[in-house]
């Protein structure tokens, strides 16, 4: 790993402003690709060896991967034109590329690069000669381990056994979103993937980056980058909720974070979601309406920076206006790093948050995933024809 290099050392060498090079080492060490020691010899080190780094995490470390606005303002000529929202119809195109690239980017490691392997020279003469229609038809083709992966998951909760041997892959940069009806274990599915002790999982695996989340305590999952939007967020009276993000974001980053930079950004944020300054102060969800409970765990997605995102009926309880705020708030999270499972009801939500993939939970399984169009499909024609008659308490009359 050598020896570390203290920022001016580097900028140094690399003919670099040491503020310039410090704001770089900043959000490197924020992707857990360098650490900083302290001390008299102390300093940047990597923190994983170059060959176990690739290119797309570097770059999106450093918040390069947004081909999404480069697109849209070439096309528009407006550099704020990416707008992320459910009407933009470059936003599929833009997806599609990203991931594509991305994915490519991924199989690169930051050694072949500075090697400059013939292997990677190779491999992009064949990435401009790819056919069309390989692209994003197989979304996992290029990457080596899945970014978030269900295995076989069975689950039970009090002695009842409630997921029974669910799959699921999730790539980096995209967006699931399940369905499924009532007690159909959605919920169950979260609370097991966020390690909830009274949600048991009898077997199966929970990977996240090829890591299995199994071992770790609910708040080693969220630091990881694990992130869960309650379908029921709980009230904490006596945490306000400016203590409770600060601390929480302080656990996630693995350092402290000032109160001016943290005021900034939680000001930033509450703006984007329309939430009034003043909501800063409250109680966690005390007293808070259902709309605004829900808003506030789109503030904490926001200001965590998750990996990987579960969003468990986010979408309920808002009005028509809060639906659209709370959905742009969603879209401006989605990255090429970051995968979102959206659990919801209604392809409402969907019209705003657009999903390539679509699953449906039944009795504890996938029993279809399709694209898009699925949601609209179950909309028009319920769940019955995919699950069997459905009780009028929710779950299934016939069990397959
Ligand atoms: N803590 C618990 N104790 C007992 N049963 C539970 C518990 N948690 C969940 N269950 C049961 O597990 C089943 C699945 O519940 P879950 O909340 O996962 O469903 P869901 O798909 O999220 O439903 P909804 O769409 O209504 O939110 C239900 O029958 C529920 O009663
Ligand atoms: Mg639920």
């Amino acid at each position: 790993m050598g020896l570390p290099l203290p920022v001016r050392e580097i900028a140094k060498r690399e003919k670099l402003t040491p503020v310039y090079v410090e704001k770089i080492l900043v959000n490197l060490r924020k992707a857990g690709l360098v650490k900083s020691l302290r001390g008299v010899h102390g300093g940047y080190v990597m923190a994983l060896s170059p060959k176990d780094i690739s290119v797309a995490a570097v770059l999106s470390a450093l918040g390069q991967v947004d081909l999404g606005r480069d697109l849209c303002s070439r096309f528009t000529g407006n550099s704020n034109a990416c707008v992320h929202n459910g009407d933009c119809s470059l936003r599929p195109v833009w997806g599609l590329l990203t991931r594509y690239i991305y994915g490519f980017l991924q199989q690169i490691s930051v050694e072949q690069l500075l090697k400059g392997e013939a292997g990677v020279v190779a491999d992009i003469h064949l990435l401009g000669a790819k056919p069309p229609d390989m692209i994003g038809t197989e979304r996992s083709h290029f990457m080596s381990a899945p970014f978030f992966e269900i295995k076989d998951l069975h689950v039970s909760v009090e002695g009842k056994k409630i997921l029974h041997g669910l799959n699921l892959t999730v790539g980096a940069g995209e967006i699931h979103a399940i369905m499924g009806p009532n007690g159909s274990g959605k919920s169950t599915l979260s609370y097991a993937v966020l390690g909830h002790p009274r949600y048991i999982v009898e077997s199966g695996d929970i990977l996240l980056q090829g890591e299995s989340l199994l071992s770790l305590k609910p708040n080693e999952r969220a630091v990881k980058g694990l992130f869960l939007g309650f379908q029921y967020p709980v009230a904490v009276p006596g945490v306000s909720i400016v203590n409770f993000l600060r601390t929480a974001m302080k656990n996630r980053r693995g350092q402290d974070i000032s109160l001016k930079d943290f005021r900034k950004e939680l000001k930033e944020n509450m703006k984007v979601l329309k939430m009034d300054a003043a909501f800063a102060n409250r109680y966690l969800n005390e007293g808070f309406s259902g709309g605004e409970k829900k808003r506030l765990e789109i503030l904490q997605m926001a200001l965590l920076h998750p990996v990987m995102a579960i969003l468990d009926e986010t979408d309920s309880g808002l009005d028509i206006d809060a639906l659209r705020i709370v959905s742009d708030g969603i879209n401006r999270l989605a990255a090429p790093t970051r995968g979102i499972l959206l659990i919801t009801h209604y392809q409402r939500l969907l019209d705003y948050v657009k999903p390539q993939f679509v699953h449906v939970l039944s009795e504890g399984k996938i029993v279809r995933s399709g694209g898009p169009e699925l949601a609209l499909e179950l909309e028009s024609k319920g769940y019955e024809w995919l699950t069997g008659p459905v009780s009028a308490a929710g779950g299934n009359v016939v069990a397959s």
